[in-house]
C-alpha cells in the first residue's frame, strides 16, 4: 500500500506525454478502489492522494458489467488505452492507468491507476480515489514515438508535397490530392499537432464489433444517404473552423458535436458557438495543445464542468491561463462510446446514432497522404512514407454518409477543423464499411442539455 501512495506524486509531469497502453484484458478483473473523503466539490485537486477513508471492491467483467462488493450491478468501459470509467451504485469513478517514463521508454502498469476522481451521479459529492487490481498484470514497455521529436526539425517543402500529390493522383481515381498551401514550411512537430497531437496517439486500437442480424436489419431501414448539412434544406451543422497549429482537434470535434446536437434537439433554434479554447486551457481531462479525446471532453468535461461559449473565451490556438469559467455553461446529460463501451462500435451503430440523434465524434489515423486531400472518397494509399509510430488519432465530426452511384463506393461525410480552404469546403469524405484508417472503431455520442 505505502508503495502505491508514494508513486503518485509524479502525475503532472507525466501526463503531458503519450498515454499508457492498457487493454480490456489487462484491466478486466477484481479491483479495490481506495477513496478519500467525499466532502468535496468539483474543484477537488486529485494530483496527489491524501488519505484513504473508504475501500470498495469492484469486479469489472465482460463486456461492460461492473459489480461491487454489495452485489450492485453497474457498467464500465476502457477509456481508449489510457484508463477506465466505472459507474456502480450511483457513483462514477474515473482514473488514468499508471505509467512511468524513462527517456524513450513508457512502462504501463495496468493493474493500478494514478489518483482519479469519483463523484455521485448527481455531481454533488466528490472524492479522489486510486485503484489497485487484486491480481498483478506484468508491466508493459513501449517506445515513446515522439521522444526524439523537437520543435525545430525538418520542414515540409513544396517540392516534396508536389511529388506526393502527383503520386497520389496517379495511383488511384477515388480521391484527389492538392498541395495545401498553409502546410508548406511547417515542421514535423507542427504537423503532428495539426494531425492530433502526441497525446492522441494510441498504442493499440480496437477493431469494430460484429453487427448482429437484428442490428443489420435496423440499419437497413435507414435512408441510403443522409447529411446533417441538408435535411430537407436545413443545415444543422455549425460552421467549419480552423484549429491552427495547436493539437486541439479533439476540442473542435467535441464542441462541434455539442453545437450540432443542440441544433438538432431544438429544431435549429439554439445556435451557439462553443469555446475550444476553454477546453485547451481549462480541462484536466485532456492535454491542451498536445491532444486529448472526445469521450473525456464532449462527454465527461462538458457534464462535470460545462462548455462555455466562444465569446467567453475566444480561440487563440495556444495554451494559456484558464479564464472565463464564470460565464454561462452548456452541459452534457449523458455520454458514451457508440455501442455502449470501448470496442463495441461498428458502421451500423454509427449510422443509427447519426441519423436518429445527430453528428458524432470520430477519430481516425492520419497518414501523410491524407494531409493534402482535396476531394473525393479518401482511402489510405500507402504513399508518403510509413512510420506507424507517428500515426496519431485525429478527432473530427461525422455529419453524414452516402454512396457514389457510379462506383458503388460507400462513404462517410466528415467535418474537419483545418479551415474552409482545406478539402471539400472544410469537409472530407472517407471510405465507409471497411474501418478505413480506424474510423469505425471509436465513435462517441453525447446528449447536451439545451
Ligand atoms: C468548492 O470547494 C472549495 C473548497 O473546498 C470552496 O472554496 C468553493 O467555494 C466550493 N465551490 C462551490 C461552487 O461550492
Ligand atoms: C527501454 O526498454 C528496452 C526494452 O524493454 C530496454 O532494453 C532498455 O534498456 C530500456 N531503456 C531505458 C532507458 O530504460
Ligand atoms: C499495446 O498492448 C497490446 C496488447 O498487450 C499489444 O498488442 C501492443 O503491441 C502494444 N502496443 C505497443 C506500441 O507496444
Ligand atoms: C439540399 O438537398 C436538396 C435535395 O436533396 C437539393 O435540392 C438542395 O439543393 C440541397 N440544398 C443545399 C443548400 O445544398
Ligand atoms: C422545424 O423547423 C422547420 C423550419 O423552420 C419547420 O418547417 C418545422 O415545422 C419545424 N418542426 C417542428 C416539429 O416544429
Ligand atoms: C463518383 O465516382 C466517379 C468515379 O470516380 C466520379 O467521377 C464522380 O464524380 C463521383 N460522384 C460524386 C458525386 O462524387
Amino acid at each position: 500500500m505505502q508503495i502505491l501512495w508514494l508513486m503518485v506524486t509524479l502525475v503532472p509531469a507525466i501526463l503531458a506525454d503519450t498515454p499508457a497502453n492498457c487493454t480490456f484484458n489487462d484491466v478486466a478483473g477484481k479491483w479495490v478502489f481506495y477513496e478519500g473523503s467525499r466532502i468535496h466539490n468539483g474543484s477537488i485537486d486529485c494530483t496527489t492522494m491524501v488519505s484513504v477513508v473508504r475501500k470498495l471492491r469492484v469486479n469489472l467483467r465482460y463486456p461492460n458489467v461492473a459489480i461491487d462488493e454489495f452485489g450492485n450491478r453497474g457498467q464500465w468501459t476502457m477509456i481508449y488505452n489510457e484508463g477506465f470509467e466505472v459507474t456502480v451504485n450511483q457513483r462514477t469513478y474515473f482514473a488514468f492507468s499508471y505509467f512511468t517514463k524513462e527517456s524513450s521508454n513508457i512502462t504501463s502498469y495496468c493493474d493500478r491507476t494514478f489518483p482519479g476522481w469519483s463523484h455521485d451521479v448527481t455531481l454533488r459529492h466528490w472524492a479522489c480515489f486510486q485503484a489497485q487490481k487484486q491480481s498483478p498484470v506484468p508491466p508493459k514497455v513501449h517506445c515513446n514515438p515522439f521522444h526524439e521529436m523537437t520543435k525545430g526539425n525538418e520542414l515540409v517543402s513544396l517540392e516534396k508535397l508536389e511529388q506526393l500529390v502527383n503520386n497520389i493522383n496517379r495511383a488511384q481515381t477515388s480521391w484527389r490530392a492538392e498541395v495545401h498551401q498553409p502546410f508548406i514550411g511547417k515542421t514535423r512537430y507542427e504537423m503532428l499537432r495539426i494531425c492530433g497531437g502526441k497525446r492522441s496517439w494510441l498504442a493499440h486500437r480496437v477493431s469494430p464489433a460484429r453487427a448482429s442480424v437484428a442490428l443489420q436489419s435496423a440499419a437497413a431501414e435507414l435512408p441510403p444517404a443522409f447529411d446533417w448539412r441538408n435535411v430537407s434544406g436545413i443545415n444543422f451543422v455549425s460552421p467549419v473552423r480552423n484549429q491552427g497549429g495547436c493539437g486541439s482537434c479533439y476540442a473542435f470535434s467535441s464542441m462541434g458535436m455539442l453545437e450540432s446536437r443542440l441544433r438538432v434537439q431544438t429544431n435549429n433554434t439554439l445556435q451557439v458557438q462553443l469555446s475550444p479554447q476553454d477546453v485547451v486551457s481549462c480541462s484536466q481531462l485532456s492535454q491542451g495543445c498536445d491532444g486529448g479525446f472526445p469521450f473525456l471532453v464532449a462527454g465527461k468535461y462538458a457534464m462535470e464542468f460545462g462548455a462555455v461559449e466562444e465569446k467567453c473565451n475566444p480561440y487563440v490556438g495556444g495554451g494559456g491561463a484558464c479564464t472565463g469559467r464564470t460565464c454561462l455553461k452548456h452541459y452534457t446529460a449523458s455520454y458514451g462510446y457508440v455501442g455502449g463501451y470501448y470496442g463495441a462500435c461498428n458502421e451500423e451503430l454509427m449510422r443509427l446514432e447519426l441519423v436518429l440523434r445527430g453528428p458524432i465524434s470520430v477519430s481516425f489515423e492520419v497518414y501523410p497522404d491524407f494531409e493534402n486531400y482535396k476531394s473525393g472518397i479518401y482511402h489510405h494509399t500507402g504513399l508518403g512514407g510509413f512510420n506507424p509510430f507517428e500515426i496519431v488519432n485525429h478527432a473530427v465530426l461525422l455529419v453524414g454518409y452516402g454512396v457514389n452511384e457510379t462506383t458503388g463506393e460507400k462513404f462517410w461525410i466528415v467535418k474537419n477543423s483545418w479551415g474552409e480552404g482545406w478539402g471539400e469546403n472544410g469537409f472530407f469524405r472517407i471510405r465507409r464499411g471497411t474501418d478505413e484508417a480506424g474510423i469505425e472503431s471509436i465513435a462517441v455520442h453525447v446528449t447536451p442539455i439545451p
